[in-house]
């Protein structure tokens, strides 16, 4: 068995941030990654990171952009937070080496992005979460942070004495072989589970383990109901065409060839928050302005240079996955499954309910984002809580958590048994994993979209049920155990269909419109019933998930009372 003081799983941008703290505190770290860090999905972020850097603008109104932005669901002393430490965390970056792009006099360039009141989005180009991975990867190299890389999770372990986490079992890809890693902590940094979504700007890795994994170890999963769809994902593939394209000046049209956002935004257009944006979107396509199922980005009119210069990626992305070339013609995009604001439940301290057991970034649930996330406020969530957590991490080891927890070696058993099982399904009778996922995420797109009622989310959640159905006769062709990707894919299913199931049940249950969340028969949002997070909890007899409620944190202050959202 191994052991570390702290094992984080998830090589992204906030379990490396979270890395540094423990490493540089002296303590033995661990970073398991099911990919190569540097492929994880921060990688993919284009656009920017939000931080009130500029002399003329000031936190506060980057956090009442946030409250506003989250339709007023968000904790607000976790938004006061992130805003506030916001500048300190980015010119951390900056310090560590970040190449973020350059004013003339040398300052941090910034960018307006959605639903901000200010231009607050410094940027590297159209790749700053690769630029920012890379940054945080050498600093993990630099101090020798413990890397496990291409590790899949499997489970997150309890000691079930002193109801603490206390490690994590995971199967070494390579070989195939199950390891029992044990830690006095555990931070679970494995992003969000866009993949549930058949159209998504998410890498195929975006699964959920963690959050699905950690809800079955005891920590609660919260608005789970809240996912956001991207208004400009590439057409045909889902792919990911930064907002920062709007943020330099492009235009949303219609196959009128006219902008159509003055009608839904007249202030801030094509600038207002993303639930806006994807909404206006899918009203234009549904009243016949669409084209194939999509409505057009328009850049040409900023101009080659301008494009080549800070656009240079998705210019790329256009003509590899559209054959469009932005410069000549519009890209056809549309609203895109991108990012989950639910997951697990944490304190501003990144505490799960479970002891031991921590969450940062799109992993975990603040609330920062509440009903919908602004742009780029997910990188800053990143480098703040990662920071935050992995601090609040080492107190925890060198304090109240120094004693080494049991390991439950019945865990071990169990995890073998799942595998073995899974291994052994007969092909008769069996179904194929690709055919429940391709079903799932389909009906998902289709019933549990931008715009929701009764009728459709019971259809989601039949599918769900059956997907959970099928699952008992999953059946895999490869038994073998080295870089066995069909065995792993299927344990991901497992935690889709869960997390699935999570969503949907979150959603049906949220009897009104907030944020991200449309159910066409409560077009409004009510404050009275429903200024609360919904918890998803799982039960282990039952194998379901049953819901609670928890009061939204407030912080009295007047500038944050709830108002009609409008931009
Ligand atoms: O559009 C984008 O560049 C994405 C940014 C984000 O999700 O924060």
């Amino acid at each position: 068995m191994r052991r570390h003081d702290v094992v984080i799983v998830g090589a992204g941008l906030a379990g490396l941030r979270a890395a540094f703290e423990g490493i540089t505190a002296g303590l033995d770290t661990a970073v398991i990654s099911k990919v190569h860090p540097l492929r994880s999905h921060s990688c993919a972020a284009q656009g920017g990171v939000n931080a009130a850097i500029n002399p003329e603008d000031n936190w506060e109104d980057h956090a009442y952009d946030t409250v506003k932005g989250a339709d007023w669901v968000g904790d607000e002393d976790a938004i006061d937070l992130m805003c506030k430490e916001a500048p300190q965390a980015v010119l951390d970056m900056d310090e560590m080496g970040c190449p973020f792009s350059r004013e003339d006099d040398g300052s941090i360039a910034q960018r307006p992005f959605g639903g901000a009141s200010f231009p607050r989005t410094a940027f590297a180009a159209d790749r700053t979460g690769h630029a920012m991975l890379h940054t945080l990867w050498e600093q993990a190299v630099k101090h020798g942070t413990h890397i496990y890389e291409e590790y899949h999770l499997l489970k997150v372990c309890v000691d079930e004495k002193t109801k603490r986490a206390c490690g994590i079992i995971a199967m070494d890809i390579k070989s195939g072989q199950v390891e029992y890693i044990a830690a006095k902590a555990v931070l679970i940094a494995t992003g969000g589970f866009g993949r549930l979504f058949a159209s998504n700007t998410n890498a195929m890795i975006n699964t959920g383990d963690g959050v699905a994994l950690a809800m079955k170890a005891g920590a609660h999963a919260a608005d789970l109901e809240f996912v956001q769809f991207h208004p400009t994902g590439l057409k045909s593939s889902g792919i990911l065409i930064s907002e920062g394209v709007r943020g330099e000046g492009a235009y949303l049209i219609g196959k009128d060839g006219k902008r159509f956002m003055d009608k839904y935004a007249p202030n801030k257009k094509e600038l207002a928050s993303r639930d806006v944006v994807s909404r206006a979107e899918m009203m234009e396509i549904l009243n016949g302005n669409g084209e194939d199922g999509a409505i057009f980005l328009d850049v040409r009119h900023l101009g080659r240079e301008k494009i080549l210069e800070k656009l240079p990626q998705i210019r790329q992305l256009s003509i590899d996955f559209e054959g469009v070339d932005p410069i000549d013609a519009p890209i056809p995009v549309k609203p895109t499954c991108h990012y989950t604001m639910g997951g697990i439940r944490t304190n501003k301290f990144g505490h799960s309910k479970l002891q031991g057991l921590f969450a940062a970034g799109e992993a975990a649930c603040v609330s920062v984002h509440g009903g919908n996330r602004l742009g780029a406020n997910s990188l800053l969530e990143t480098i703040v809580f990662g920071k935050i957590t992995g601090k609040e991490m080492v107190r925890f080891v060198n304090e109240e958590g120094s004693v080494e927890p049991e390991t439950n070696t019945d865990d071990m058993v169990e995890v073998q048994k799942i595998i073995a099982d899974l291994k052994a399904r007969p092909q008769e009778g069996g179904i194929r994993p690709a055919v429940i996922r391709k079903e799932l995420t389909e009906a998902m797109n289709e019933y549990c979209s931008v715009f929701r009622d009764e009728e459709r989310l019971k259809k989601a959640l039949k599918a769900v049920e059956k997907a959970k159905e099928d699952y008992k006769k999953v059946c895999i062709d490869d038994k073998s155990d080295a870089f066995n990707t069909e065995l792993l894919t299927t344990i991901e299913l497992g935690n889709l269909i869960s997390l699935g199931e999570a969503t949907v049940k979150s959603a049906l249950a949220r009897t009104e419109s907030r944020g991200a969340h449309t159910r066409e028969e409560f077009p409004t949002r009510d404050d009275e019933n429903w200024m609360k997070h919904t918890l998803a909890i799982w039960d282990k007899a039952a194998e379901t998930v049953s819901l609670d409620y928890e009061p939204t944190r407030v912080t009295g202050n007047p500038r944050y009372a709830p108002v009609e959202r409008k931009y």
